[in-house]
């Protein structure tokens, strides 16, 4: 049986990373019609039941203080990744990633701040651990809202990939004797016309019936 395609079909093939942005800054509307679709995405039920309050975004400007606090606790990230890579040997198993990694922890990390505007998302965790499943979800609605609007949207793992998780809460002003996740994306107006992703960028097709 044949399934038309409808429109989430056409978001879905259309949706990629774009890394070059415009300097115009998206407008507040803009940048709040994507959140809303992070709103909206999943949550643990059984670790939030009885409360709302255990989401949050930050829009962050690059000119802001806030920026170069973020942008502070990333550099000390890389540091101690480097530290790590060489205490495991991993530059063995993973060479090319392993070289990427010492090379950006030798700058600033201005790369975090590619576009006028980064929206960091914290997810507060409980029992059972489901906050990082649930910020996957939450990126991936932004992503498909940001598709629709024609916007730019790039995951910054940067955020991610802090270890300092009191530094972030302090910043955010969150509780600091809860736990949270955190991630990022960068969003805006693309600097070049979005332009179809090309088919060996997917992975090959692999699907498996037991029946
Ligand atoms: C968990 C995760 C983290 C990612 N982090 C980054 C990142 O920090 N910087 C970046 O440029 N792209 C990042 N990406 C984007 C991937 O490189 C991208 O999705 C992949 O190359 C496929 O391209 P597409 O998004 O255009 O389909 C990330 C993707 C995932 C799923």
């Amino acid at each position: 049986m044949l399934i038309e395609k409808m429109v989430l079909d056409r978001i879905l093939e259309q949706r990629r990373s774009i890394r070059q942005f415009d300097i115009t800054e998206l407008p507040e509307e803009k940048l709040e019609a994507v959140i809303e679709a992070g709103r909206l995405a999943p949550f643990a039920g059984l670790v939030q039941k009885n409360t709302d309050s255990f989401r949050h975004f930050f829009v962050i400007h690059r000119d802001s203080e806030t920026a170069a606090k973020l942008k502070a606790l990333c550099e000390e990230a890389r540091h101690e990744e480097v530290i790590r890579i060489e205490a495991l040997g991993l530059g063995q198993k993973y060479p090319e990633a392993a070289k990427i990694a010492k090379a950006i922890s030798e700058k600033p990390a201005n790369d975090i701040f590619i576009s006028p505007w980064l929206i960091v998302i914290a997810e507060r965790g409980g029992l059972p651990q489901r906050e990082e499943v649930c910020l996957g979800y939450i990126m991936e609605n932004m992503w498909l809202k940001a598709t629709e609007m024609e916007l730019a949207f790039k995951i910054c793992s940067g955020v991610s990939d802090i270890k300092n998780k009191d530094g972030l809460k302090e910043l955010f002003g969150l509780p600091m004797d809860e736990v949270y996740a955190f991630d990022a994306c960068n969003i805006g107006y693309p600097l070049n016309p979005i332009t179809e992703r090309r088919e060996h960028e997917k992975p090959v097709k692999s699907i498996k019936y037991f029946r």
